[in-house]
């Protein structure tokens, strides 16, 4: 649809900068309800564009859409109306965007929404009730408990936990460890750092995400109370390390306090042996937070429920609907034992919020204001049931394995052992250099995105760079699959050449 002049408004925003001396008559909130209909009609024809077009767009937008020119000085103190805003959208927005629900991104932990999310989404806004306290949101607060139910039960193997919706997984496990320092450190949350006698220490591995790490620095241990053990295999802590480290920082005085333990790391897709690490938390008294936000959905597959033992231990668990669940961006949970509900170190007083006789989630976390994220949770799960997720989550993995074995019979070299729907492989001509070889997985990716066949990105993997391929996708195929590996094997053999990127940097 194309917005008629009547759309426009005849005062474009850019033609008037300033916004002194104005006054909106009172009718113009009126008219863009009115204009609401339209709107609806070309939003929806714009959804339908949006969910169903990815192949149809290239992989990654146009160069100068990595700048704002699109979008510049489309603001002023006049709007141009509903309809001709959703067509911007069209015209301006989409074609920047970079097609990561597209079944070739096979990139960064980022996954395609199935439709009951984006609706949610919109129906959400409609609402537009503050989920911070049930009395402004009773059905937004009631959905956060169901969910919390259900993924109570799947992952922690009882009804009675406790945890929150939040927008990101780097806050969920930030909860998890301010949660962790309020236990250790009572006296920290009235008297701060000072009140503690000695440094205290949060253990992570190398290959956790790093905002593990960022959670302790930003709960105020320091970049040196942050201990990364290493790792082995294909990326799992050791444990040995971990009780060594830990009777160390003891030994010098330190204050050990939490770990951190990954069911699916981002870079490989490795487990951490969680029960261990329980054992471990446990004699030493220590917070467990296990970090399963790429890799929880896989706790939907009775094949993989063995690498999950120990969840039901920890004292809180970070998941992240937005990734394998297939919620769109931002959906994300923490989970702590209902045992732990007295700790609250977020419940500040005020007396313009009515309180009732639950803690709200306004008190039990960073966030006060809180949009209705449980409800788009709420909703996908309910339209599509997880038995629709587990079947996906599947295979994404069955691909991945495809995907590795053709890379491999191609003579790429692949990491083995993986569980997850992450692939590394490298390509290893004999004549080169090992920086050289490193350099050379870059350039794979880049060639393959330039050819617009897939867009994936590369890890730091035992000492090399690896190519890393992560399928998490409503629609990425066999055909899909073998097309990317067939593009990387072309790459791999394309003699080195230096030109500009599609998104302006250097190839
Ligand atoms: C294992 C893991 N933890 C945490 C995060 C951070 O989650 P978010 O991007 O939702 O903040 C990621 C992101 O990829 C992740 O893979």
């Amino acid at each position: 649809m194309n917005p008629t002049d009547s759309d426009r408004d005849v005062h474009a925003p850019n033609s008037h900068d300033s916004f002194a001396g104005r006054r909106a008559p009172s009718h113009r909130a009126t008219r863009a309800r009115r204009d609401l209909d339209r709107a609806l009609d070309a939003a929806a024809a714009l959804f339908r564009e949006i969910h169903l077009g990815w192949e149809d767009r290239p992989l990654t937008p146009a160069p100068e859409w990595y700048d704002s020119a699109p979008l510049a000085h489309t603001l002023g103190p006049l709007g141009v109306g509903l309809v001709a805003a959703v067509e911007d959208f069209r015209t301006r927005v989409l074609p920047g965007a970079l097609g990561a629900p597209d079944p070739r991104y096979v990139g960064l932990v980022n996954s395609s929404p199935l439709p009951a999310g984006p609706l949610a989404d919109l129906l959400i806004s409609a609402l537009d009730n503050n989920c911070g306290a049930e009395h402004q949101g009773p059905s937004g607060a009631a959905a956060e408990r169901e969910v919390l139910r259900v993924f109570g039960r799947l992952f922690m193997d009882r009804d009675n936990v406790s945890g929150l919706v939040l927008p990101g997984g780097s806050l969920a496990n930030l909860h998890g460890i301010l949660l962790a320092r309020a236990r250790a450190f009572p006296e920290w949350e009235s008297g701060g750092p000072a009140s503690v006698p000695g440094r205290p220490t949060l253990y992570l591995s190398d290959a956790t995400h790093f905002s593990g790490a960022r959670a302790g620095t930003a709960a105020g241990i320091g970049r040196e109370g942050v201990r990364s053990v290493p790792t082995d295999g294909r990326g799992s802590i050791r444990v040995d390390e971990l009780r060594r480290m830990i009777d160390d920082d003891r030994a010098s005085g330190h204050l050990p306090f939490a770990v951190i333990a990954t069911a699916g790391t981002t870079g490989t897709g490795a487990f951490d042996p969680v029960s261990e690490i329980a054992d471990v938390a446990k004699a030493e008294d220590l917070w467990l937070h296990v970090d399963a936000c790429y890799g929880g959905a896989a706790r939907l597959l009775p094949e993989l429920t063995p690498r999950f033992a120990g969840l039901e231990r920890a004292d809180s668990i970070a998941i992240d609907p937005h990734k394998w669940f297939f919620l769109p961006l931002t959906c994300s949970l923490v989970l702590t034992r209902g045992s732990t509900a007295s700790l609250n170190p977020f419940d500040i007083e005020n007396s313009y919020i009515p309180r009732g006789t639950d803690v709200y989630p306004y008190q039990r976390g960073i966030l006060t204001s809180r949009r209705g994220m449980a409800l788009a949770l709420w909703m996908t799960l309910r339209a599509h049931g997880f038995d629709l997720i587990r079947d996906v989550v599947a295979e994404n993995i069955r691909l991945t394995r495809r995907l590795e074995a053709r890379l491999a019979s191609a003579g790429f070299e692949v990491l083995p052992d993986g569980e997850l729907s992450v692939a590394c492989a490298r390509w290893v001509p004999p004549e080169l250099e090992p920086d050289e070889v490193d350099r050379l997985q870059g350039r794979i990716a880049e060639r393959v995105l330039a050819a617009d066949r897939a867009w994936f990105s590369t890890v730091r993997h035992a000492g090399h760079t690896w190519c890393r391929l992560n399928i998490l996708n409503l629609d990425t195929s066999e055909a899909h699959v073998d097309d990317i590996a067939d593009a990387m094997v072309e790459a791999a053999r394309t003699p080195a050449v230096s030109r500009r990127s599609r998104s302006g940097r250097t190839r």
